[in-house]
Order: structure tokens, then C-alpha cells, then sequence
């Protein structure tokens, strides 16, 4: 199975979330890759940090769009999970992740939302799905506090696209930002609500995976 982890806005967790879902599945004994599509490289980084001695994730850098699809369709013979951390990138990345994705996920900030780049994300997905008809895609609430309200403008917008938010909700924990720069998931340390956190988000991510027959 492939997931995009995908939204043109940076820092809002598309690495952060790739790595904890594809350690959590390593965990689970599911052989898992990472594709890092986007420029900076920060699971490749992340990757080089990351001990011999936990669960394998291979990671491996492609950035040219037209390469993408080639590699991610041999990865999968190889693994069972393959995920591609996405970029803010304006350009065809997006695009050719979605098409080379079974599954979406969009991660979403309760706060500071950039609308046009929004916009985009939302007319690449309306795109890919003319080539793709069944890509199922979810919003990800990332950085979740309840005391912050979704701003109007963006409920509206993402109202009209039939993409649902997953119940299971990311806070902000020091334990992604500290497992981020050692080369470990949450899963790996010592914050428990942060373990159970990613857990159930990877349990629904499978479950959905499940209704939609790919795993
Ligand atoms: N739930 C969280 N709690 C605490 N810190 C977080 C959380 N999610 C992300 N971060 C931190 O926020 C920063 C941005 O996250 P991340 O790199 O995952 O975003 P990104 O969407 O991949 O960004 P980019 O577009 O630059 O690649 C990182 O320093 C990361 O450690
Ligand atoms: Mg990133």
C-alpha cells in the first residue's frame, strides 16, 4: 500500500507524521519504506540518524517528479507499506504523489492557515482524482488543541471537498519534536500519551486502508 503524506504549506507536519506512522508500522513487523520527495531531504536525515538496532525503515531520496511513479511502483513489490513525504514544492510533486498513492493524508494546523495554498492542494487533488477517481484522502489535525477553533473561511473551503478529518488528532508533544532530530519515532520514547496518540492515528489510517481494500 502507498500513503502520500502530502500539503503544499510547510512545517505542518508531513515529515514528522510520515515518520511516526512508517516506525509504528515497523513495529507492527510490517516492512516499511519512505519515499522523500521533497527537496530538504528531512527524512533522508532523519534516516541517517536513526539506529541500526530499532526496527528498519528504509528511506530513499527521489526529488524529479517524473521518477517518482517508476520507484514507488517497485517499492511496493518490496514492501508492504510505502510512504512518500511530500513538499511544499508548488510544482508537479504533488500532483504525481497522488497519482502514485493508493491513500492521502493531508496534514492540517488548527491555526495559521495559508488559504491559497489550500486552493492548490485542493484543485491538484480535484486533478489527480480526473486520472484517479478512487483516491481516498484525509485531513490530519496536527498540533491539535481544542481550545483552538478550525478559522470559518477554511471550514467552509474544506466543506466542499468530500475529504474527511481522521477522529484520531496529533497535540503537540516535545516527544516529535526530540524523536524528529534522533532518528526515532514517538514510539520509541518515553512520552505514553504520545505512544497511544500515534497508535490509534495509525490504527484509523489502517482501518480506512481496510474499507477501501488496499491493504
Ligand atoms: N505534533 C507535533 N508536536 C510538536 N512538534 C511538532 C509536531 N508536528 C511537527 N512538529 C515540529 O514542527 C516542525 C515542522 O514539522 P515537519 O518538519 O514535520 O513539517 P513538514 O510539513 O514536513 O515541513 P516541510 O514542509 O518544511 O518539510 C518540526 O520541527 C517538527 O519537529
Ligand atoms: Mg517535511
Amino acid at each position: 500500500m502507498v500513503i502520500g503524506i502530502t500539503n503544499l504549506k510547510g512545517g505542518v507536519g508531513k515529515t514528522t507524521l510520515t515518520l511516526n506512522l512508517a516506525v509504528t508500522f515497523a513495529h507492527q513487523g510490517k516492512r516499511v519504506c519512505i519515499v522523500d520527495a521533497d527537496k530538504n531531504q528531512n527524512s533522508m536525515e532523519w534516516s541517517g540518524a536513526r539506529k541500526a538496532s530499532l526496527p528498519e525503515v528504509i528511506v530513499m531520496g527521489c526529488t524529479e517528479p517524473r521518477a517518482l511513479s517508476k520507484l514507488v511502483e517497485s517499492q511496493k513489490e518490496i514492501y508492504d507499506m510505502v510512504l512518500i513525504d511530500g513538499t511544499p514544492d508548488l510544482g508537479e510533486m504533488t500532483t504525481r504523489i497522488m497519482l502514485a498513492s493508493d491513500l492521502m493524508l493531508i496534514p492540517l494546523l488548527p491555526s495559521g492557515h495559508d488559504f491559497r495554498s489550500m486552493v492548490l492542494l485542493l484543485q491538484r487533488f480535484e486533478q489527480a482524482k480526473g486520472f484517479k477517481p478512487e483516491l481516498p484522502a484525509y485531513f490530519i489535525l496536527n498540533k491539535f488543541d481544542e481550545r483552538l477553533n478550525f478559522h470559518a473561511d477554511m471550514m467552509d473551503l474544506l466543506g466542499q471537498y468530500d475529504i474527511p478529518i481522521l477522529d484520531a488528532k496529533v497535540k503537540s508533544r516535545i516527544a516529535y519534536a526530540q524523536t524528529g532530530v534522533s532518528g526515532m519515532g514517538v514510539l520509541e520514547w518515553t512520552d505514553q500519551k504520545a505512544i497511544e496518540e500515534i497508535e490509534v492515528l495509525a490504527k484509523e489510517v489502517l482501518e480506512k486502508a481496510a474499507q477501501y481494500q488496499l491493504n
